[in-house]
């Protein structure tokens, strides 16, 4: 293997730990002194491409408040003897490019700010506006701008609307038990949808309280905002409510089976695929009872994956609910 090649190779394999690190939520990664001297010894082409010592790691703003309940506080801290830190690869490029500001000065005022912008953006949506099928009105996100789990339902419905926030009608009191079933306040998640206004059914004059799914074209056009918002939260794990959810995030269709025992990412992160909340309501809604249990028995299951994901202690109590 060439010189270069073996640059290469290493290169992608240090961004592949790197990417692995990230995901866990770490926020340094340890060099053993074989691997700080092979890194020491690349030619220097390499080492003017290679981040800069002393930086901390991507994963998290370190002025990010510690949320006990999360677990972030509980994330055992490398020893700097034992550590170099390692600087992130830069952000994807997307289409509201989130500034590049040194990572001490991602705190909580600088996500909110961030997230006002792509807001204000988003009135603006000429993609999501020409295409004449979505309501005036933007339903953006709500909850914790640096929280470690994102919710991403499919598009607001008529509650939505009219109070301007996600997930606050039915489907929205159905999200709220599950979170409290997981010991976690709404204000310490992030609740979003890929699509930030109510799609219409026909020209929406005649539709009343109805509401109906996004549609393709509907995610496509919105994706871009809801990229923008995850690059800046920046969560350890995201939630995809329901099908069409996991349709417009992943950009690819499937069953909710199929999607729920598979692995996926968003943008390095990972995403697990549940029922919408609204699926357990109508199954609650049904003659059999089973059915409603067996539900809400799949969909605790997917939360607890979760709940592990970002170390978020489980109690005994929680690990057997529904058996
Ligand atoms: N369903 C969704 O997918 N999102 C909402 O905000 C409300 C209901």
């Amino acid at each position: 293997m060439g010189g270069s090649n073996a640059i290469a190779t290493g290169l992608s394999a240090l961004v592949d730990i790197l990417r692995r690190e990230k995901r866990r939520g770490g926020d340094t990664i340890a060099l053993s002194a074989e691997s700080e001297r092979l890194l020491q010894a690349m030619p220097g082409a390499f080492l003017k491409a290679a981040p800069k010592a002393g930086r901390r790691a991507e994963s998290r703003p370190a002025g990010a408040p510690e949320t006990a309940s999360t677990g972030r506080g509980a994330k055992a801290a490398i020893p700097p003897t034992a550590a170099r830190s390692v600087a992130p690869t830069s952000a994807a490029g997307q289409k509201f490019p989130i500034p590049a500001v040194p990572e001490e000065e991602r705190d909580e005022a600088w996500a909110r700010a961030q997230l006002n912008a792509i807001f204000k953006a988003v009135k603006h949506c000429p993609e999501c506006r020409g295409l004449g099928s979505l309501f005036e009105t933007v339903v953006f996100a709500a909850g914790n701008p640096q929280a470690e789990i994102v919710f991403v339902g499919e598009a607001p419905g008529r509650e939505e609307e009219k109070a301007r926030r996600p997930f606050v009608g039915p489907a929205g009191k159905k999200l709220d038990q599950v979170l409290k079933a997981m010991g976690l306040p709404r204000e310490q998640v992030y609740i979003t949808n890929v699509v930030k206004y109510r799609p219409k059914k026909g020209d929406g004059r005649f539709q009343g309280a109805g509401n109906r799914p996004p549609q393709q074209d509907e995610m496509a056009a919105s994706l871009p905002y809801l990229r923008a918002e995850i690059e800046v939260v920046r969560p350890r794990v995201i939630v995809a409510l329901g099908r069409t959810a996991a349709e417009g995030l992943l950009e690819k269709g499937g069953s909710l089976a199929r999607f729920r025992n598979a692995e996926h990412e968003f943008e390095g992160i990972p995403v697990i695929v549940t029922y919408h909340p609204s699926y357990l309501l109508r199954q609650e809604s049904e003659a059999d009872p089973s059915a409603a249990l067996h539900a809400k028995r799949l969909v605790w299951e997917d939360m607890l994956r979760v709940m592990d994901r970002v170390g978020l202690p489980v109690t005994a109590k929680q690990r057997a609910y529904f058996l």
